[in-house]
């Protein structure tokens, strides 16, 4: 479904819903990470792209005049119901509605009051699946409440808003990298993002030759849970003993020269960051360059460090990069891995686009067998940031 298709659709719903057309209507990207996997919150570089899969919310003012946001979205039985007038605190953990609260807290707190909504959300971005459909939420929520108010943040501003809503509300200590690419995506490019300086810079990729594959286990993680959380420390604690503000900092010899000292561990979560960083920049040269080859080999080098040093990969994940190596650069696929901060969710692959058919098929049917799971398969385009479509 294209994001007009899409958007369509949820001017009708929300016309069902609320018996009137909307007056704003707005969408956000989920994301893929085609490399630079848990490197954000060490100051490094990561390599996402937006992709076609959306949160979408349309808007109009409530009829009774009062403050409250109503969201009603078409996946979830009850609404959330957003008071300004109180202070907002979080929901219990687990509710969707944590992610609009805590963006619309973040508009409250500089002084920028929305007004009474009723709102209609609908998502196509997977669900738990490493596909960033918590960020994509937040971002929509953002760009909903800059419509309705003309008040436009800065786009980093923006990013670091919804980002510190997923902290406080959502309880999930995520680095930036899903918020600043659901802001800040660009059709037919890759997101190079430097999280220290902030600044980016867009990779093209738009050679019709190749194509990008989702590839979801539709096992679902919880990365609320203590793993993520977990890994931050581990790598501070690896920074402190290194002398560095951030594993950015650190280089492999002195890792090495310092692993006397170093819990293992501790030791492989920081071989992993060091290394990922350096895959993660070669690997923007390499698509700048269209060197597919490269950029399978340095996709498959990440995957097997995070499956053995930074320990966030799944067996299923495992399998499907093993299918995808079995078939191979002579049937079409240059690299995969797993994408997301990982325990399932998704691998994205890097194939050929004349054999994404045949490579769609061999892998749900591999994965079956192997893993008895139902695996689910999409290509998408690099798409766009968030964009207010109405209103
Ligand atoms: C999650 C977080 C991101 C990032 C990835 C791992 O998606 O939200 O900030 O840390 O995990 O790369």
């Amino acid at each position: 479904m294209t994001l007009q298709e899409l958007t369509a659709r949820v001017s009708q719903e929300f016309a069902k819903t609320y018996g009137r057309p909307p007056r704003w209507l707005v969408a956000a990207p989920g994301r893929v990470n085609v490399i630079g996997e848990h490197t954000d919150y060490n100051d490094g570089f990561v390599l996402p792209m937006a992709i076609e899969r959306f949160a979408v919310m349309a808007a109009d003012r409530s009829p009774d005049g009062n403050d409250k946001i109503w969201i009603r979205s078409v996946q979830s039985q009850a609404p959330a119901v957003l008071d300004p007038a109180k202070p907002l605190k979080p929901f219990p953990k687990g509710e969707w509605a944590n992610y609009p609260a805590g963006v619309l807290a973040g508009f409250l707190a500089r002084g920028i009051q929305p007004g009474g909504l009723e709102v209609l959300l609908h998502s196509t971005v997977p669900l738990g699946g490493g596909l960033s459909s918590s960020a994509a939420l937040e971002v929509c929520t953002a760009t909903l409440l800059e419509a309705v108010t003309g008040k436009n943040l800065d786009p980093v501003e923006k990013a670091l808003l919804c980002q510190k809503a997923e902290h406080e509300f959502a309880g999930m200590p995520c680095g930036i990298m899903d918020q600043f690419i659901s802001v800040m995506g660009r059709e037919n490019h890759l997101l190079l993002l430097d999280c220290r300086s902030r600044q980016t810079d867009l990779v093209p990729m738009n050679d019709p030759s190749v194509a990008i594959l989702i590839v979801n286990t539709n096992v679902k993680h919880e990365l609320t849970g203590s793993e993520y959380p977990a890994r931050r420390k581990q790598c501070e604690t690896a920074a402190k003993i290194l002398g560095v503000p951030a594993l950015r900092d650190a280089t492999a010899d002195a890792l090495e020269r310092a692993k006397g000292n170093i819990d293992d561990v501790v030791y492989r979560r920081a071989r992993h960051v060091i290394g990922e960083i350096e895959r993660t920049i070669h690997a923007a040269e390499g698509i700048r360059a269209g060197n597919w080859p490269t950029v399978g080999q340095l996709m498959y080098a990440s995957h097997y460090s995070l499956r053995d040093d930074y320990e966030v990969s799944c067996a299923e994940l495992d399998a499907v990069v093993e299918i995808a190596e079995s078939i191979g650069i002579k049937g079409g696929i240059y690299g995969c891995r797993m994408t997301g901060g990982g325990f399932g969710g998704c691998c994205v692959a890097l194939v050929r686009a004349n054999v994404v058919e045949n490579i769609t098929r061999k892998i749900l049917a591999d994965c079956k067998v192997k893993t008895g799971i139902d695996a689910a398969i999409f290509s998408s385009r690099p798409a766009a940031g968030a964009t207010i479509i109405k209103g």
